[in-house]
């Protein structure tokens, strides 16, 4: 049967920038996905749809859309005063321990309306799509009670409806003690077990479930009885592990098949190991490393030896990492983790699929897969993660419609 296509995008190159380098590629697009890719020397007869329209990219680099796969993008209010006091020494767990930090975020969060909430976020995920993103990860944990968890959720779930972007939620109700439970965090994790998420989940408001296991937040044990409510419900999860210390966060969450853990600078042997035997994916956060000024660097070598995927992220949020680059947070993953070129780009795109449990729709090029792809004005790959403060971005297509410049 022959092809028929809605677009052709001719004259584009794609690859490593190492031998699998190609020129002369070719990209036809069919009801919104990939009909066929491939070197343009080999393109098959095909036919045209009423409103066929071809592109000459006159050699602009393909790859697949980035995926951000771990963003808080969604609060209200900022954090920059916070960020002062750190410039004058005050730690992120001091600020966090003397009730500012994610729990300030809180309170602005549930001031704010959803409107709000929506107008403050659009313009965070518009930038993320400037660079390339076509499928991002937002997780709630800014709201504390089933109402403003709630609330953050219909926000994620409505960018994905009026922006040009994919959007998976992740349900952090275990992100931080609300004050209103001060001294029984206990009876806050039976709420969220029992109570919050339950209902959101019924509300088709949570694809993933996260949490925040760290001295500053919940322990292993209360994390498992998230995990086990996670389980009752079928959603698969995740967690923020070792980030500031190791209490065996990373060992828990393997054990559960969790998708990813996240952060990871404190993580150990064992807990890599662990990863590798349960599938789980490091997803490395350069810019939270960078913004907490930390100095202990994930096992690197470690997830390389044992086979973990690594992806990484923006983290983007108020306190950590209010960071909107997924270049830039890829220069970082190289300049300050050692990742190469090839791993940084990885991670950006099939592992940070993979952290999502969406390998099968997003991270690569294949014919039959949704048409989300982004073509750069650069001469190799490196320049990807090269230039800091210039996207070389020239165009984001996303299911076969260009939403983000021209080509
Ligand atoms: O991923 N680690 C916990 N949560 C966020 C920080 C959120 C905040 O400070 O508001 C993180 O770094
Ligand atoms: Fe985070």
């Amino acid at each position: 049967m022959a092809l028929r296509f809605d677009a052709l995008w001719r004259n584009l190159r794609s690859g490593d920038g190492g031998d699998r380098e190609a020129l002369g590629v070719a990209l036809g697009v069919a009801g919104g996905k990939i009909a066929w890719i491939g070197r343009e020397a080999e393109l098959p007869a095909f036919e045209r749809s009423a409103e066929f329209v071809q592109h000459d990219a006159a050699g602009a680099w393909v790859t697949p859309g980035l995926v951000e796969c771990h963003t808080h993008l969604v609060f209200g209010g900022s954090r920059a005063d916070e960020f002062r006091r750190r410039l004058a020494g005050a730690t992120y767990e001091e600020i966090a321990r003397a009730g500012g930090g994610i729990v300030s975020t809180v309170a602005a969060t549930r001031k704010a309306s959803e409107d709000e909430l929506f107008a403050a976020a659009a313009p965070r995920v518009r930038r993320l799509i400037a660079e390339g993103v076509t499928a991002v990860e937002i997780k709630s944990g800014y709201g504390l009670d089933t109402q403003t968890e709630a609330k953050m959720l219909r926000v994620a779930r409505r960018l994905g409806r009026e922006l040009p972007v994919t959007v998976y939620t992740t349900f952090l109700g275990a992100h931080a003690l609300p004050p209103e439970y001060r001294g029984q965090p206990d009876e806050y994790i039976e709420l969220v077990c029992t109570g919050m998420l339950p209902a959101l989940a019924e509300r088709g408001l949570v694809d993933a479930v996260d949490i925040f296991c760290e001295n500053i937040a919940f322990s292993v044990a209360q994390s498992e009885r998230i995990f086990q409510a996670a389980a009752r419900l079928g959603l698969p999860v995740k967690m923020h592990a070792e980030q500031l210390s190791n209490i065996g966060g990373t060992q828990l969450a393997a054990r559960y098949g969790a998708l990813s853990t996240d952060h990871l600078e404190y993580a150990v042997e064992a807990d890599v190991e662990a990863m590798h035997r349960a599938g789980t994916v490091a997803v490395l956060l350069p810019s939270a490393y960078y913004c907490l000024r930390e100095t202990k660097r994930p096992p690197v070598e470690l997830f390389r030896r044992h086979g973990v995927p690594m992806a990484i992220a923006t983290d983007c949020n108020p306190g950590s990492s209010p960071v909107l680059s997924p270049l830039m947070t890829m220069n970082m993953a190289c300049t300050l983790f050692g990742f190469t070129v090839e791993e940084a780009l990885q991670a950006y795109m099939h592992n940070a699929a993979l952290a999502l449990g969406k390998a099968d729709v997003h991270g690569t090029l294949e014919a039959g897969r949704d048409a989300d792809f982004a073509l750069w004005d650069i001469q190799s790959p490196a320049e990807l993660v090269y230039w800091l403060g210039a996207s070389p971005c020239r165009a984001v297509i996303r299911h076969g419609q260009i939403v983000h410049g021209s080509c």
